[in-house]
């Protein structure tokens, strides 16, 4: 194990931020991990970092969770089970399902990240999120060291959210996560405008995975930026759910607000209108700003540090509850 001294973590955030870690080190296996366990404690785990916003430098170890494969466990006629190493890109993973023709991850196609943080914020794209074919999570103890198996109902996932981002949070190293997946008699879930809208302009009625992930990664094309351009986390907030009652209030001003039923007494809201309407929209602060086409996505155009953007998202939270009274909660891990 080779633990290096003052590296930028520049390359290992999709934000782009340039802090430093005092000391970094990249592990490719689960048992060079546990071997690190027993001698450091104090680690600071980084894996795809496409989550996470740092405002500062890293004292404590950098332990980069780089642990590489994708294995069959077992398959019949219409499922395939496969255990995938936590440092497999996100992506990569999708389109080599697709490929197989292994249904399930498509519409979650070109998400930045490694395979190890999906379960972390149960990544969500096109009316799928990824709990729908998580079978297990494999994860090695910090305390401990040992390894740990969660089932699927063991991560608690949430929208945007599971055990991992709650009790286990900084407890766990995850190191592998186990997926179901149809061979046949795919359920595609393509119900989700903008894919029907996508998937019509080719002429398709009858989309193959391929097809449906073409179309999902058009659509993120269109509307998110690529990381390796400008740096970037994704939405940057999570929509709020608000009460009917003021919802109705806020429609009466507002005619046009977007907005989905959770429940009898609870709406949905996608932050992204609340923002475009608060006029942030596609502003530009020097080196940081809210993207042009989605304005609840903030972007790094450069240089810019995790302080100014996390100054941007307060003031952006300040003015929503001012003119909206909602709380709206970051979505991103703040380091
Ligand atoms: N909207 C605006 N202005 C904007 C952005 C959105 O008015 O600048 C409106 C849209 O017109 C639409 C609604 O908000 O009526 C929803 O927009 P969109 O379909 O783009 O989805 P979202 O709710 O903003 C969520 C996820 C995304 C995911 C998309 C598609 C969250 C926090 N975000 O965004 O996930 O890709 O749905 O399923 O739930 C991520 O988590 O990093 C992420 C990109």
């Amino acid at each position: 194990m080779n633990i290096q001294e003052n590296i930028s973590l520049k390359a290992f955030n999709t934000f782009g931020i340039d802090a430093t870690a005092k000391r970094f080190v990249s592990i490719t296996s689960v048992y060079h991990l546990q071997e690190l366990l027993k001698k450091e404690k104090n680690i600071f785990l980084i894996s795809g970092g496409s989550n996470m916003l740092l405002t500062k430098n890293i004292e404590q170890l950098v332990v980069h969770l780089d642990c590489k494969g994708i294995s069959i466990d077992k398959e019949d006629e219409d499922f395939v089970y496969l255990t995938v190493n936590s440092g497999e890109n996100w992506h990569d993973f999708v389109l080599f399902c697709v490929e197989q023709n292994y249904g399930g991850v498509e519409n979650l196609s070109l998400i930045p990240g490694n395979v190890g943080t999906c379960p972390i914020q149960n990544i969500g794209a096109y009316g799928v999120e990824v709990k729908n074919v998580i079978t297990k999570v494999e994860a090695v103890e910090i305390a401990s060291t040992k390894l740990h198996t969660f089932a699927n109902k063991d991560c608690k996932f949430g929208y945007r959210n599971s055990i991992f981002k709650n009790e286990a949070k900084n407890k766990y190293a995850i190191t592998s996560v186990s997926f179901k997946l149809t061979k046949q008699k795919h359920i595609l879930n393509t119900s989700y405008g903008a894919i029907e809208t996508e998937l019509a302009s080719k002429n398709i009625t009858n989309p193959s995975l391929k097809e449906v992930s073409n179309a999902v990664i058009a659509i993120r094309k269109s509307k998110l930026p690529d990381p390796k351009k400008i740096g970037n986390s994704g939405s940057f907030f999570k929509n709020p759910v608000i009460s009917k009652s003021h919802f109705l209030e806020l429609q009466n001003q507002y005619p046009n607000i977007p907005s989905y039923i959770i429940s009898e007494d609870e709406i949905k809201v996608p932050a992204g209108w609340l923002i475009e309407t608060a006029g942030f929209k596609g502003k530009r602060f020097g080196n940081y700003g809210v993207h042009e086409k989605q304005a609840l996505v903030l972007v790094n155009y450069g240089n810019a540090t995790g302080k100014e953007i996390y100054a941007l998202a307060q003031k952006i939270k300040e003015t929503i509850l001012n003119q909206f009274s909602i709380h709206l909660e970051i979505e991103v891990n703040i380091i």
